[in-house]
């Protein structure tokens, strides 16, 4: 893959200023771009950057580079102060997105401690009250998520996909 395709593309994630960047790949013919994916890992890894592609119609490929200590920061959100949203990272960010969900498909997880599971039920009726559909039964994790709520996670992707 030509490394101008990544500078072009994804020079924000690799200076460390976003969590990722899609981007669209002609895969020409004989072009082997999983081998290419799997150099470029080799290559980013110790830099705390991993490429995956997304998705392969033909010749055209969806790649994504990103960091993913980023976006376990960007998507986690713990139950936090007396059952809110995690309030220094997580509510800020979704404050921001907030606006833009009216009319979208959505799926939620989260991780609790002592609770029962208020900050979803809150935090649902907050996505709902802001137009979104929740495509799926949110997942909630006791502390770190088991193989249970692992399975469940990818379940909330297929209801989205
Ligand atoms: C300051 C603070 C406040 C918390 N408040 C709650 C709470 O209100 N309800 C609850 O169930 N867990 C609460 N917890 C527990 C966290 O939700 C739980 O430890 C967390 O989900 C673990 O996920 P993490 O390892 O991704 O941070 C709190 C934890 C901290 C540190």
């Amino acid at each position: 893959m030509p490394e101008r395709l990544l500078i072009d593309h994804c020079s924000p994630t690799l200076a460390g200023l976003k969590t990722g960047n899609m981007f669209p790949v002609n895969v020409g013919p004989g072009q082997d771009i999983c081998d290419e994916l799997r150099q470029l890992n080799r290559l980013l890894r110790e830099k705390g950057i991993r490429v995956v592609m997304l998705r392969r119609n033909g010749k055209k490929a969806l790649v994504y580079l990103y960091r993913p200590d980023y976006l376990d920061r960007d998507l986690r959100c713990p139950a936090m102060g007396d059952e809110v949203l995690e309030e220094s990272e997580f509510d800020p960010m979704f404050t921001d997105v907030e606006p833009a969900l009216a009319g979208k498909k959505i799926a939620l997880f989260g991780s609790y401690g002592w609770g029962d599971g208020q900050w979803m039920r809150d935090w649902e009726d907050r996505c709902r009250e802001a137009g979104a559909e929740l495509a799926a039964d949110s997942v909630i994790a006791n502390e770190a998520p088991g193989d249970e709520e692992t399975e469940l996670c990818k379940g909330l992707g297929a209801a989205l996909a």
